[in-house]
């Protein structure tokens, strides 16, 4: 199925084959410029850190090695959720469930007639676990109340929400397939209202009992941040009313407000204990009907960057993107904002500006009504998720960030603040200190083992000469961070997707969860592969993914240089050795990582799977990996070959972690038929697991004008939550039977 972060809009001539080809054959320096660009004098100021510099990292002695204890669970195509022996799941909520009593409890049939904006979102994703204490705030300790807040990602596929699917209003009887191929008519307003209300965030209070952790209806915590909830910019103070000139709209002519969070992918929790969520595919949301005027060229040329339509539509039956949201009123501004012509005289008077109103990280106080703040300086793409590097008092926070679209980049944000620990609890007060102001930074992985952070920034020539996009303050850098990242030379990635920080190193992780557009003739050493799918089923390229791991020089949050290596390839266990890199198995093949997050409480790396191309043999799964570290591997040159590319063959030499074998990565989780697993957080004991289940189902077809839904999958009411009928996203409580820490 085509998915909006397949598309790739990198038109930047970043870092060709032949280039690198070039770099490295001058440069045979390896290993050893990776190890000795780190400090250890640096590394033993952070808590936690075992050394890992030097040539001969020793391990700690009173830390017992971390050993993985369960049976990995083989590949399952039925449509459950399978657990290792001695593991055991319920439902804490699903698509629909009702935050207040006030609502009707979820028919699963379609025929609700509120607006969802007191019901559970749709597409589960990432998710953050925040505890309260015995009179309400929040606690950075544990006790038997928490809220937990979930993203939902909620792209295309919203035709369960209506008794016969999503209807266009039109007259050519089209159903909604996915992006395009619908006729263009006044779209339902209850219809509308419920798409996007189904968007954002859940937030609801949870409570630990004997019957394990619930969710409580009608708390006082619960709340839904919705594509409708009033937000506010962030940003430095000398910058704040560059930055609103790109956001003025007819709803707020001063561009300090906006309105909603779209696409909410990964999340992050911040030292100070607030939620972080990213806005992913926003940019298909909005329309330029047929016959609007067209907007000017500078915003043109912005828009192409991000995929976000820059002309009107040549034909309104049969071209559209997105799900038609400005059609049921043009006046009426919560549906008229996603016509993003230049309607009216100004950019007062219409919604062009829209678009640049998301792509940001928004920080949320989970524990307060407190309105949302989209962080503009940690900049605007294709946000997946914001994970902080290990927090050090008296040091800057530094953010890393994937873009997640084919061919795009790393980022990482660096606070002007430095970390004070007396700010935990400080809510978007604490927010505003640390994530207004910073350096925001680009990755580039270097052919040798080593990469540089390339600063964003209006004074850095590349980007105030750029030929491509004029810039024309820091604001304007930010906001087009994607166009200022080719400028300065970024690496382009096979689709960054999440990060997660080794809690025992500080080091870096980050999933490149597949790229069709990589071909042997444009690989480079931190996107080796490009190949065919060993069955055929997905497209060639990095078919299976990787992940790229990274330690900062010195583990300073703020160092512009870092070294890194691929901790693992995805692949199928049965594919040849110049895919299955990595030695996998049938017991822990996956492909297509995605969510990917350490415990804290056993430092096991778990990675979750988005996958089109293993799913004939195995659904979307959770896999537990026991981490090295960076340069604990070894040099390995690929052997690429991938039918239908100039050349279809490539050598690549790259570095590869230390192989971790059967005992050292196990699969833990198989998700029912057409899901993805992502989002995952833990209690601080480590011994409930909160994993998502998104999208179970997504390939049933739209339901047609005759003829009920072919379900792909009905979880979870054919596992007795809730009504059986259609599939629905839903968070999944694991724990031991025993009661004990879960992977261990
Ligand atoms: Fe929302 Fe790129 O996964
Ligand atoms: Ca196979
Ligand atoms: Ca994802
Ligand atoms: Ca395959």
């Amino acid at each position: 199925m085509s998915h909006p972060d397949d598309l790739d809009c990198n038109r930047s001539p970043n870092e060709h084959f032949q280039t690198v080809l070039a770099r490295t054959l001058q440069n045979p320096a390896r290993r050893h410029v990776l190890r000795g660009g780190l400090g250890l004098a640096a590394l033993s100021s952070v808590p936690f850190l075992t050394a890992c510099g030097n040539d001969d990292p020793a391990p700690t002695p009173a830390e017992a090695p971390l050993a993985l204890g369960f049976a990995a669970v083989g590949k399952s195509i039925a449509d459950e959720v399978v657990l290792p022996a001695g593991y055991t799941y319920s439902v804490l909520h699903a698509t629909g469930d009702r935050l207040r009593s006030s609502v009707t409890a979820y028919s699963n049939l379609g025929t609700e007639t509120d607006d969802w904006s007191d019901r559970i979102g749709d597409h589960h994703d990432g998710m953050e676990f925040f505890y309260i204490d015995a009179i309400g705030r929040y606690s950075a300790t544990a006790t038997n109340r928490a809220v937990l807040a979930v993203n939902h990602e909620s792209s295309a596929d919203a035709h369960f929400f209506h008794e016969r699917g999503q209807t266009s209003g039109g007259t050519s009887g089209k159903k909604f397939t996915q992006f395009g191929n619908w006729d263009l008519g006044a779209r339902p307003t209850l219809e509308v209202l419920k798409e996007i209300n189904h968007h954002g965030v859940s937030i609801v209070e949870v409570q630990h009992g004997p019957s394990g952790w619930r969710y409580v209806v009608d708390s006082i915590y619960n709340r839904r941040i919705t594509a409708q909830t009033p937000m506010r910019f962030g940003g430095p103070s000398g910058h704040l009313n560059d930055i609103r000139a790109f956001m003025v709209t007819r709803y707020d002519t001063t561009g300090a407000t906006s309105r909603g969070t779209l696409n909410n992918c990964g999340t992050g929790y911040t030292p100070w204990g607030t939620l972080l969520t990213c806005e992913e595919n926003w940019a298909f949301y909005f329309n330029m009907p047929k016959g609007s005027n067209p907007v000017d060229a500078k915003t043109v040329t912005s828009r192409s960057r991000y995929g976000v339509r820059s002309a009107p539509l040549a034909d309104a039956a049969t071209t559209d993107v997105g799900q038609g949201w400005y059609t049921p009123d043009a006046v009426d501004s919560r549906f008229a904002r996603w016509n993003i012509s230049a309607a009216g005289g100004s950019a007062a008077d219409d919604f062009r500006n829209e678009p640049n109103t998301f792509g940001f990280v928004v920080e949320i106080d989970p524990l307060s009504g407190a309105q949302p703040v989209k962080r503009v300086a940690m900049g605007r793409f294709a946000h997946e998720a914001a994970v902080c590097g290990l927090p050090v008092a008296g040091q800057p926070l530094a953010f890393y960030m994937g873009c997640d679209s084919q061919n795009e980049y790393v980022y990482k944000f660096v606070s002007r603040a430095v970390w004070d620990p007396a700010d935990i609890g400080g809510g978007l007060t604490a927010g505003d200190k640390y994530l207004n102001d910073g350096d925001l930074y680009v990755a580039k992985f270097n052919d040798d083992g080593t990469g540089a952070w390339l600063l964003l920034d209006i004074s850095v020539p590349a980007i105030s000469g750029y030929s491509v996009y004029a810039f024309a303050n820091q604001a304007d850098v930010w906001i087009n961070a994607r166009h200022a990242a080719d400028a300065v030379g970024a690496t382009k990635m096979d689709r960054p997707e999440w990060g997660a920080v080794n809690p025992k190193n500080g080091e870096i992780y980050i999933t490149m969860t597949n790229n069709s557009s990589r071909q042997p003739g444009n690989t480079d050493a931190a996107n080796p592969r490009s190949y065919n799918d060993v069955d055929g089923l997905m497209r060639a390229g990095n078919v299976n993914g990787h992940i790229v791991r990274f330690r900062e020089n010195g583990s300073l949050s703020t160092a512009t240089a870092f070294g890194w290596d691929v901790f693992l390839f995805g692949a199928e266990e049965d594919a040849g050795p110049d895919i299955n890199l990595s030695g996998l198995s049938a017991q822990n093949a996956f492909s297509s990582p995605d969510g990917l997050w350490f415990s804290k409480a056993t430092g096991i790396c778990w990675i979750q799977t988005d996958d089109g191309a293993y799913t004939d043999e195995v659904n979307c799964m959770l896999v537990a990996a026991v981490p090295g570290e960076v340069g604990d591997g070894s040099t390995i040159t690929v052997n690429n070959s991938r039918t239908g590319s100039t050349p279809a063959t490539g050598t690549q030499e790259t570095f590869i972690g230390a192989a971790l074998g059967d005992a050292k990565l196990r699969r833990f989780l198989v998700g029912p038929k057409g899901c993805e697993i992502t989002g995952i957080t833990e209690t601080a004991d480590g011994k409930t697991l909160f994993v998502n289940v998104q999208h179970p189902g997504e390939n049933t077809p739209a339901l047609g004008a005759a003829s009920d839904f072919t379900y792909q999958s009905q979880w979870p009411g054919n596992a007795g939550y809730g009504p059986l009928g259609r599939p629905r996203s839903a968070t999944l409580v694991i724990t031991r039977t025993d009661g004990g820490v879960i992977g261990v």
